[in-house]
């Protein structure tokens, strides 16, 4: 699995399936899962991984350091990192850092915003980029739905031909009006990978503990939550707790002799 088959499944028209992983187990289960066609190590690891306010202070070697996880964990999938808040605002740096991510086992890397120049800089040197439009949590002044003016839609539907042309091999649109996500969606030849962009982008993605229901917070509209394993985890936690209390943990089969 890898960028081939990633486009393949599109021309094919099946919807691309994303999700992030930020370690070396949840990697695992993705790649094992059969379902994922690319993983995203998305910076987002600054705030439900790291506990930070924004996205803003993750770092170059931070996210090498969860790229290498996940690649332990998902040697046959593809990966795509997050260029990180600050790593990508000039080519030749830009250029050094995609290089750093792609060395720790990154198949591509991704880019919030209309950053052409080095898009197409380090599609020259054979990176693969894919972009990012709509909300961009790096840069954003509100977690807000984007696009909802006219001229607003206007120019990001211009973006994503920018992007296009500058040669990013798909897109994640997050948080746009649904006609606007449809609209994006039609005018490019690439895929487009929705996070609140409605139901015809090429794919979705989700944050993995959204999904899965880790955090204690209010969820995005978006958020499908298929199960609440935070609860899970704390009922798990208890029930341990009172085995240890009431002397049934360890029992004889626990122990060494
Ligand atoms: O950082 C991230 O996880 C992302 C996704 C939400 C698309 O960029």
């Amino acid at each position: 699995m890898g960028l081939e088959s990633f486009l393949e499944q599109f021309q094919r028209g099946k919807k691309l399936v994303v999700l992030t992983a930020y370690d070396v187990q949840m990697a695992g289960l993705l790649e094992l899962s059969g379902v994922v066609d690319a993983i995203l190590v998305g910076d987002s690891l600054g705030m439900v991984f790291q506990g930070k306010n924004s996205t803003r202070e993750v770092t170059v070697e931070q996210m090498a350091y969860h790229t290498a996880a996940v690649r332990r964990g998902a040697a046959k999938s593809f990966i795509i990192t997050d260029m990180p808040f600050g790593s990508d605002l000039d080519p030749t740096e830009a250029l050094a850092n995609a290089q750093v991510l792609l060395e720790a086992g990154a198949d591509a890397v991704k880019i919030e915003g209309r950053k052409l120049s080095v898009i197409r800089t380090l599609v020259g040197q054979q990176i693969p980029v894919m972009g990012h439009l709509g909300l961009l949590p790096q840069t954003a002044e509100s977690f807000t739905v984007q696009g909802k003016n006219p001229q607003e839609a206007q120019n990001m539907r211009q973006d994503a031909l920018a992007l296009q042309e500058a040669g990013a091999f798909s897109m994640v649109l997050e948080c746009i009006p649904t006609p606007l996500g449809t609209a994006i969606s039609h005018s490019v030849d690439i895929p487009t990978i929705g996070i609140g962009a409605g139901p015809d982008t090429s794919g979705q993605v989700l944050v993995i503990n959204d999904l899965l229901g880790l955090g204690q917070g209010k969820y995005a509209r978006f958020v499908r939550q298929y199960t609440n394993l935070g609860q899970t985890i704390m009922d798990l936690v208890q029930n341990w707790a009172q085995d240890i209390a009431r002397q049934d943990y360890p029992s004889p089969s626990e122990q060494y002799n």
